[in-house]
């Protein structure tokens, strides 16, 4: 299979009687083999999404630099690495994982607001491709350890754009009163600032204007606003060598049109095709979003007043969007077995608000599993421990091989790095 995954329930496949398939493996297998609850991908779809991505691109041989967090698997980032991304990080652990998974730490970029003196100095032994600098402050400690270093730390000023990417508010990052970035009205002062700093060599501007965005026009009024950002620094004597475009570009989830590849190729190509400037680019959603879901079994079933609930075995620390978003996530019995009925499916947490999917018609029944869908981006990667939960186990899907890639967590791992003082012994 080499279909790319447009709408979440295109990584299925299989019928009624063999239940529902990744590739050429059923479902319940994994669930017999793995256990549930079990995040499982498709590396074709991965690949697809990866070719998709990148071959509409060509024209302009841009730089793709997976952002990590959307799913920081070691085996995943491997597949891409051997695929030709390059990375986008936001901490040590990010830049350690990278190194750990065989990707380069010379195609990686380090973003994010807080770095820490120690991520700095890391970064700089590592030879990371660029730093996108969020703040004044952060510019200046970039020069100092670099300057300790004996080192030129490479960077670019994340500028933002100020322009609405009419996204959630808690995934938007391009507004002015946004914590990320530098404002623009600051941005050729602060340039001007890094060209006098001995320790720092500018390479480049960069912007990320926020996470799911379905519409394309931000994304052009966010680049004219660079380039006439880049114009402004020539005149200065500031040249720059690359544009990073950030990530952002959404999916679909439910019944949103996400943007074709081409049409957003095509807003790129537009403004840079030669221009000197080379294009980045840090998607992380688009390329793993609808590439893998969440397998879960049902142990209850109960009605409350008028709403019948489905108690799952998967939860909101496993899959955090939906409680932290309301976001809205397919769910597909794995067997049809007759009798649908509307369920909210809910986990076994101590909170109301761990409900993965509200209203949905279905057939379940104890013991049956589900899949829920488009889990591949931001679900693994924003998992936790709450309600000491061992986190799931997951699987790549090879064809017809299932192949474990994160074993499930077990429960003397929980509280390993835990220490009961001494003192508390004689009580
Ligand atoms: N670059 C930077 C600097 C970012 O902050 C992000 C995401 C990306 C790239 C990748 O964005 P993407 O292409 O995946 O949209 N937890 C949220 C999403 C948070 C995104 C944070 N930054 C969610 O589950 O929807």
């Amino acid at each position: 299979m080499k279909t790319l995954p447009i709408h979440p329930s295109d990584l299925l496949s299989g019928n009624d009687t063999q239940g529902l398939h990744v590739e050429h493996v059923a479902l319940e297998s994994v669930a017999n083999e793995f256990g549930t609850p079990c995040y499982v991908y498709s590396q074709s779809a991965i690949e697809a999404s990866w070719n998709d991505f990148t071959s509409h691109l060509a024209p302009l041989s841009p730089m793709v630099c997976f952002a990590v967090k959307a799913n920081p698997n070691l085996a995943i980032l491997n597949l891409l690495a051997r695929l030709g991304s390059g990375f986008d990080i936001v901490s040590g652990g990010e830049l350690a994982r990278v190194i750990a998974a065989g990707g380069s730490p010379s195609k990686t970029v380090f973003s994010g607001v807080g770095k820490s003196v120690s991520e700095i100095e890391f970064a700089l032994h590592s030879g990371v491709f660029c730093f996108n600098v969020e703040s004044e402050a952060e510019l200046d400690r970039i020069h100092s350890v670099a300057g300790r270093l004996g080192t030129k730390a490479p960077i670019s000023l994340r500028v933002n754009p100020d322009v609405n990417a009419h996204t959630h508010p808690y995934i938007a990052t391009g507004l002015k009163e946004s914590k990320f970035g530098v404002a623009w009205e600051n941005a050729v002062m602060l340039y001007e600032h890094a060209s006098r700093m001995s320790n720092l060599s500018i390479q480049g501007v960069d912007c990320h204007i926020g996470s799911q965005i379905t519409e394309l026009s931000p994304f052009g009024e966010a680049l004219d606003r660079l380039l006439n950002l880049v114009e402004q620094l020539k005149e200065k004597g500031i040249p720059i060598e690359h544009i990073d475009v950030g990530g952002g570009i959404g999916i679909c989830y439910r019944d949103e049109i996400a943007p074709l590849m081409a049409d957003y190729a095509k807003i790129l190509i537009d403004r840079l095709k030669g221009r000197s400037e080379h294009l980045l680019l840090e998607p992380g959603r688009r390329i793993i979003g609808n590439a893998g879901l969440l397998l879960t079994r049902v142990e209850y079933t109960k009605t409350a007043g008028d709403k019948r609930f489905a108690l799952v075995d998967a939860a909101m620390n496993d899959l955090m969007r939906p409680a932290l978003y309301e976001a809205w996530h397919e769910v597909r019995a794995v067997k049809k077995q007759g009798g649908e009925q509307v369920f909210d499916i809910a986990g076994p947490v101590c909170e109301s608000g761990d409900i993965l999917a509200r209203d949905r018609l279905l057939e379940v029944h104890e013991g049956s599993l589900l899949a829920i869908l488009s889990a591949g981006a931001y679900g693994s990667s924003m998992s936790s421990n709450y309600n000491t939960r061992p986190r799931p186990a997951e699987v790549l899907i090879q064809g017809t091989r299932a192949m474990l890639i994160r074993n499930r967590e077990t429960l003397s791992t929980l509280w390993k790095d835990e220490i009961i003082p001494a003192h508390s012994a004689s009580i």
